[in-house]
């Protein structure tokens, strides 16, 4: 039996041999397209070449691409699990031509790949071709001998084929393969013909056109050829299976989830095992490809697949998470191929693992909820839109999951209610959204590149260089000249700026022509991947299309962002060293006056940790190792010991920065006796001894599992430090003792203080009883029938008195207090009336009537408590008298 992988060694080397260079498939993530959200087919990575907008060494290709077909145009998630041939993930391979060959030869090497490398009975093939097609027909008859009863014409769009809404397209040509009578469905075109009988296997599409928005639809440069053969299906064929999930790709992950569940692989749950095995293959591919998990655009998408797989997990009664223990079987099988898979194994285990773990906690309580309200339901009754929401927004079930649940019960959701509902959150986010202008300027952009193409970056050895402007942009649409004053955005066809991108700020600096035009840059941005867009302001001059440019980077800047990034593949060793090889880069800003570093760790560092990473980075930067970069294959760069790099053009050249010395700090190192080697677009010092010095500052969590480093390089690292001792040493001075004993001190002094605070209380609580110094007034004594309780208090804080009066009313009970703090020679006065006695007798007068005597005006508060002050603090016992005169 041929495994999977032979066919697709077959398929390759057949196209090779027949002058077909074999080109790796793109990422998943489209580098060329703004429509896609996926790849979906082995022609997009050379949509542009169909167009004739791209030009490559070659005009004859073959491939194996990765597709999700998950989101957009081709969507495929809802039917997977539940049918035979439905994936989210599946490679299509394919061979293009690209105005080389046309329909004869396309014809002819896909009949004698099928029918003698891969040896199917031609008997048992039949074909499609679209109703309009005579050539294609008259083709087939005459290449590959076919009866006009086994060329079948079609009319519908399921023989012209289309990437998206625009792109490249034209008419196609299908080959299906006929398990015979035994087995249920009819032919292509045929009312049955969606049974099991007649599998398509190739799709031939004869490229002529390119459709644009708005419908209008042009010819291509050349007639080309795209054909796309799901290597799922054809490896079902030939190895005898009539279920893409019994072939032997598929299969090995279902068996590794029915031992790791004890659940039979082929019993009444198999389609929960088909749906763990498809959608491990999407995840997993999507993550080695740069995509993780979030709440919208392509990580939503890879969200939603992981979910409803952890559904099926939670199925088949897996009490761990799952999905991560499967991904050493698929690494196995389809690793060697795809190098990328390998490369992100521990990120795609990770990511798995946490999401998995994160989202068992609310699946339990969502799927509990969902049962309470669809008990409450008749048979096939819908589930409320409301219900569905609460799901999606408390609980985190992607719709389409409930939908998944609610399919397996026969009930349908009410789909308008939750789109009420979705809307009415929406129209908040929206507001926001509005007026920003994003969606419209990224059209400019991709209408750029596709006209003025990418810009030649010379930054790696330059900060100075000539360019010539190719586009400029102001208030979102461009123009062809901008005047002195005008804020605006300029292409050119080279430059030294670096775009920001990997974490690395934008460049700034100068933009000046011959003829006095100055435009200030104060940020370059990447656009597209390779489109370096400077962004700034006309200070000076006018500039036109075309103007050649002088053009100087900011270099202290950018010497400090060098510093700053090569700083951070050094600390992403560290702590690889320091914290285990879990630690992953999630992420990192380069700024110029400082850098942050994120990283996957469960915990927070040690301070230990944190003074081992700093030592070993610092002993990197004084053995002041070289800094080489190095272009190479993704292979080559893998065996150079490379950390990964996600979403690289796999099959180009990629950029190797390897530096340091491993044996500085005794560490086993990476060929070459680097100690660190990373794939990395960035710009670096030129020996590590250019980073100067490296301090973390501050280590914090950023979300469930990472971490985050801000560290300081060179000068600034200085500064801070600098910093730290004056403080240090100021505080020793004002303590009167060295910098050493600071410590010592502080502890002393605080022992010294809560010692103080515990004699104060005690202090205050023997004054206000009567007993403290300072207290000469006559304890409490009748008046007009009430107890009058009074004292004058020398050197106690007026802010103590209330207080003291508070408690001097317990004591009492029932009657008047007032008592009088001399400090300075000025008097503060409080008056304190009981709770019953408010009706009777008012805080505020009485405190009014003694303020008088010490020369105060007025006084106020509330009537069973009131203040006041005065100049004459000699008079306090007149204004206790006065007080009490008040009161008879
Ligand atoms: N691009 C064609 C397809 O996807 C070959 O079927």
């Amino acid at each position: 039996m041929a495994s999977a992988n032979d066919i697709r060694t077959k398929f390759l080397e057949y196209f090779g041999r027949h002058d077909h260079e074999i080109v790796a498939s793109s990422p998943l993530v489209p580098r060329n397209d703004p429509s896609l959200m996926f790849v979906n087919s082995g022609m997009v990575q050379f949509k542009n070449v169909f167009t004739g907008a791209e030009h490559r060494d070659y005009a004859r290709a073959t491939t194996s691409q990765k597709c999700v077909r998950a989101g957009g145009k081709h969507n495929d998630l809802e039917n997977v699990g539940y049918t035979a041939r439905h994936h989210t993930f599946f490679e299509m391979l394919g061979n293009f031509s690209f105005g080389d060959y046309f329909k004869d030869v396309a014809i002819a090497h896909a009949w004698t790949l099928v029918t003698k490398e891969f040896g199917l009975d031609p008997a048992k093939l039949l074909v499609t071709v679209y109703s309009e097609d005579d050539e294609a027909a008259a083709l087939w008859k005459k290449i590959a001998g076919l009866g006009d009863d086994r060329i079948i014409r079609i009319s519908t769009s399921d023989n012209f084929w289309q990437m998206g809404d625009t792109g490249p397209c034209g008419p196609c040509s299908e080959i299906f393969y006929d398990h015979g009578p035994g087995i249920p469905g009819g032919p292509p075109g045929s009312p049955d013909e969606d049974g099991d009988r007649f599998i398509e296997i190739w799709n031939l599409v004869f490229m002529q056109f390119e459709q644009f928005e708005g419908g209008e639809r042009t010819s291509l440069p050349r007639p080309s050829i795209d054909t796309g053969m799901g290597l799922e299906r054809i490896a079902a064929v030939l190895q005898g299976k009539h279920d893409n999930y019994d072939t032997d790709l598929l299969r090995a992950i279902i068996e590794a989830s029915a031992d790791l569940t004890s659940v039979d692989p082929d019993g009444p749950q198999a389609a929960s095992h088909k749906v763990i095995a498809d959608h491990l293959r999407a995840s997993s591919f999507l993550i080695a490809d740069g995509v993780l998990p979030s709440n919208d655009g392509r990580g939503y998408v890879l969200r939603r697949i992981m979910r409803r797989a952890m559904r099926h997990a939670h199925m088949l009664g897996a009490k761990d998470p799952l999905m991560h223990r499967l991904v050493p079987t698929l690494v196995a099988m389809m690793g060697n191929h795809f190098q990328e898979l390998r490369r992100a194994e521990a990120l795609i285990t990770e990511t798995l693992k946490l999401e998995e773990t994160r989202f068992k906690t609310t699946l339990d309580r969502g799927l509990k909820l969902l049962e309470e309200e669809t008990g409450k339901l008749g048979t096939g009754e819908a589930l409320s839109g409301e219900v569905a929401f609460t799901l999606y927004d408390t609980y985190g079930f992607p719709v389409d999951l409930t939908q998944d649940i609610l399919r397996g019960q026969g009930r349908p959701l009410d789909q308008a209610g939750f789109d009420a509902a979705m809307e009415r959150q929406r129209a908040q986010a929206r507001k926001a959204w509005a007026g920003s202008g994003e969606m419209a300027t990224d059209k400019v952009w991709f209408d750029l590149h596709e006209t003025v193409g990418a810009t030649d970056f010379l930054g790696y050895e330059t900060e100075r260089a000539e360019g010539t402007i190719t586009a400029l942009v102001a208030d979102g649409v461009p123009v062809d000249s901008v005047e002195a004053g005008q804020e605006a955005m300029v292409l050119t066809n080279q430059t030294p700026f670096y775009g920001e991108s990997g974490g690395q700020q934008g460049d700034t600096g100068w933009l000046m022509t011959t003829d006095g035009a100055r435009f200030k840059v104060t940020d370059t941005q990447k656009k597209l991947d390779d489109m370096h867009v400077h962004i700034g302001v006309l200070e000076e001059g006018r500039l036109d299309k075309g103007d050649a440019l002088e053009m100087t980077v900011a270099g202290d800047r950018r010497s400090k962002l060098r510093a700053n990034h090569s700083v951070t593949h050094l600390a992403h060793q560290a702590l690889r060293e320091v914290l285990g090889d879990h630690v992953t880069q999630k992420g990192s800003l380069v700024a110029p006056e400082t850098m942050r570093f994120d990283f996957s760790h469960p915990k927070p560092m040690t301070e230990e940790e944190i003074e081992e990473v700093e030592r070993r980075v610092n002993a990197q930067i004084r053995a002041n190792a070289g800094v080489t970069t190095r272009l190479m294959t993704p292979d080559d760069a893998v065996e150079a010991g490379a950390l990964a790099l996600f979403g690289e053009k796999y099959g180009e050249e990629v950029r190797v920065v390897s530096m340091g010395d491993a044996a500085a700090v005794g560490a086993p190192g990476r060929p070459g006796g680097f100690y660190s080697v990373e794939l990395c677009g960035g710009t670096h010092v030129g020996r590590t001894g250019d980073i100067g010095l490296f301090k973390i500052v501050d280590e914090a969590a950023v979300s469930a599992g990472v971490r985050r480093l801000t560290c300081l390089t060179g000068e600034a690292a200085m500064r801070h430090l600098r910093a730290q001792q004056k403080a240090l040493s100021e505080t020793a001075s004002a303590l009167r003792t060295a910098v050493n004993d600071v410590p010592n001190r502080v502890v002393t002094l605080l022992d010294e203080r809560k010692k103080l605070e515990r004699e104060i209380s005690e202090l205050r609580r023997k004054l206000a009883a009567g007993g403290g110094g300072g207290a000469q007034a006559p304890a409490a004594k009748e008046i007009a029938g009430i107890k009058f309780a009074s004292r004058v208090l020398d050197g106690v804080p007026p802010k103590e008195l209330k207080p003291l009066a508070d408690q001097l009313k317990g004591e009492v009970g029932s009657g008047v207090v007032a008592l009088v703090a001399v400090n300075d020679g000025k008097a503060s006065l409080v008056v304190g009336v009981t709770d019953d006695l408010t009706g009777k007798y008012d805080a505020v007068r009485l405190v009014r009537a003694g303020a008088e005597a010490i020369g105060g005006k007025g006084g106020g508060g509330r009537p069973d408590m009131a203040q006041a002050g005065g100049p004459d603090g000699a008079a306090a016992a007149k204004a206790v008298a006065a007080i009490e005169a008040a009161l008879s």
